[in-house]
Formats: structure tokens, sequence, C-alpha cells
């Protein structure tokens, strides 16, 4: 077609999918062996296919509230299981996977085969969410073995800065994929009759302020009191004669994402007494400050020390953790003791 002809058709015949650009950023790296295209390849796989079942998903329980459906008796198996069996699955055949990290497996797994990878994930975050339609996502971390390593939990137990990739996907009205491999973030939209994620949103840069605040804020009688003085702070009138905004939904991905692309902070403290935070390390905060560092943003601990930089004792370990906007984090930096 020529390009007149699909001008006027408003038909853009030269789009990126994943696929092209996991194998342009591969011809960039003359070392590449080509392992690592091999494992996003297969990541993609997982997310289409959580899509799609979070897409009928849906249409079922639509379908049940007619009660028409499950007229079997069959107990539909949860997404989360549904989730992590996907995702168990498309990494073991990827040949790439060594170690698999998951929040729905409470031991790490150890894959047969030659491996050089682990990956951290989180099958579905924000499954509280599901039945109600909001959004809910994939989120992954990837480690390279460590060198002469066989595959095992010291691999994982690693700090955040040494992953050498994270992203998560996003279901929602279409699936959002975004990516680092450490060189910036760039956002892709699944295209689900191409069955393609599709290159929107190259080097995403997060706003540097944004007066927008997103935290469970039914814990607050937990909060430490530096805490409850900052979001005090941030309800009275700012230099633009309004006070920050209150935007949570509840679903840690959709969180991100929106500060991600408008701005802001996202927020989980660990409770003042326990000290325990409900977002678990490796396959939440780790993937999700990597993202934020590499679009420009912040993310720390309660004590506003870079998450990154800390190292799990446990795979499944939690932690307090603040990131979004640098201008904002910095922010509520100034109000820690
Ligand atoms: P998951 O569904 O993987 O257990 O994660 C839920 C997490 C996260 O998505 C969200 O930010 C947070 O829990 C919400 O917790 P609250 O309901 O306590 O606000
Ligand atoms: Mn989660
Ligand atoms: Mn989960």
């Amino acid at each position: 077609m020529s390009d007149s002809v699909s001008k006027q058709m408003n038909v853009d015949t030269d789009i990126i999918t994943l696929s092209r650009f996991i194998i342009q950023e591969q011809q960039k790296h003359q070392e590449a062996t080509g392992e690592l295209s091999l494992l996003l390849n297969a990541l993609q796989f997982a997310f289409k296919f959580i899509a799609h079942n979070i897409r009928r998903a849906e249409l079922i329980n639509l379908i049940g509230v007619s009660g028409t459906a499950n007229s079997t008796g069959d107990v539909q198996k949860k997404l989360d299981v549904i989730g992590d069996e996907i995702f168990i699955n498309a990494m073991k055949s990827s040949g790439q996977v060594k170690i698999l990290v998951s929040e729905e497996q409470e031991d790490l797994i150890v894959f047969e085969g030659g491996g050089k990878y682990a990956v951290c994930t989180d099958p579905i975050d924000g499954s509280s969410n599901i039945d109600a339609g909001v959004s809910v996502g994939t989120i992954f971390g990837i480690y390279k073995l460590q060198q002469d390593s066989n595959g095992s939990i010291k691999d994982v137990l690693r700090p955040g800065t040494e992953m050498i990739a994270a992203g998560y996907t996003m279901y929602g009205a279409s699936a959002h994929l975004v990516l680092t491999t450490g060189n910036g973030v760039d956002g892709f939209t699944l295209d689900a009759q191409l069955g393609e994620f599709i290159l929107t949103q190259p080097n995403l840069r997060i706003p540097e302020f944004r007066s927008i605040y997103s935290m469970n804020e039914g814990n607050s009688l937990y909060w430490p009191e530096y805490v409850k003085d900052y979001i005090k702070d941030l309800k009275e009138l700012q230099s633009n004669g309004k006070p920050y905004s209150a935007r949570y939904v509840g679903s840690m991905v959709a969180d991100i994402h929106r500060t991600l692309l408008y701005g802001g902070i996202f927020a989980y403290p660990a409770d003042s007494k326990s000290k325990n935070g409900k977002l678990r390390v490796l396959y939440e905060c780790f993937p999700m400050a990597m993202l934020m560092e590499q679009a420009g943003g912040l993310a720390v601990n309660d004590k506003g020390e870079r998450i990154l930089e800390k190292v799990p004792k446990g795979i499944h370990d939690k932690s307090g953790i603040w990131l979004g906007s640098k201008g904002e984090i910095e922010k509520f930096k100034s109000y820690i003791k």
C-alpha cells in the first residue's frame, strides 16, 4: 500500500510490536545471546493468556448473575490460581528460567534444564477487585543467575539494583504492558484482535510533581506520627490554592500505572507497632521501584532509604513503600524524623 493510500485509509502499516521491539533492543547489544528475548517472549504469551482468561471470567460472572451459568456445578478455578499456573507453565516451557518465585507458591520453584534467569512474580495483583471488574495485573522482576550458580534462593535474595528487567501488565479495558530492561520505560497496549502488544508509550517519564496521593487511609490508625503529619499537610491549601487529591484503586498495578502517567505519590507504609508492611519486596516493591526510577521517579521505604538497595532475607518479605514523582517523594522525606 503506498504511503498516501495508507494515510487516506488512516492505517498505520508500520507499527512497533513488542516482538519487534525486543529484537531491536537485542540488536543494540552485540554481546546479547537472545536468551532474554526468548524469556520476554514467553512472558508476553503469559500476559496474553491471562488477559484472555480475565476477559472470559468477567463474562462468565455476568452470565452467572442471570442464573444460567455453573449449571453443571463446576467450581471455577480462582483467577489467582489460573494466573499462577499460566505463569509457571510459560516460564517452565521457555527453557530460560531456572528459578521462579511466585506470590502463590510458598517455596521457590527450581526448574530442570539450563535456564539462566530467576523470575519473581505476583501473577494476579489486586485480586480483591476482580469480581467488580476493576483493573488487576501481573507484576514481574527478573534477575540473571549469579556466576557459577546452578539456581538457588541466593539468586533472588539480592538487592533490587541487580534486577535486569521488570514490569507489569495491567488488565483493564485493554491490557497495558509497562516494561524496563534498565534503559528507560516503555508502554505497550494489547491489540486483542491482532494478538500483539503495540508500543504506545515509548520512553515514559513520570512528571516531577503532581498533587495526588494514593494510600489506604483506612489504615491511618496504624501510621506513625510523621506520616499522619504529612497527610494532614497535603489536605491544606497548597501554593496552587487547592489541597491534594486522593486516588486509591486498591490494585497496586492500577495505582502505579496512574502514578506513572499522571505523577503523584503512592504509598503503603508499615504498621507503626508491628513494623510490618503489606507489599512484598521481591514481586511488588522491587519491580515497581525499578520502573519508577527508570521513569525519572523515586522509590523509598518508610525510613526514606532507596528501596532497591535493600536485601530481602526471605522470598515473601514485606516492606513499607513510598514511590512516585521525584519532587513528591522528596517532600515526603522531609517529614521523616
Ligand atoms: P494481592 O492481590 O496480590 O494480594 O495484592 C493486593 C495488594 C495491592 O494490590 C494493593 O496495593 C494492596 O494490596 C491493597 O491493600 P488494602 O486493601 O489493604 O488497601
Ligand atoms: Mn499484589
Ligand atoms: Mn497477587
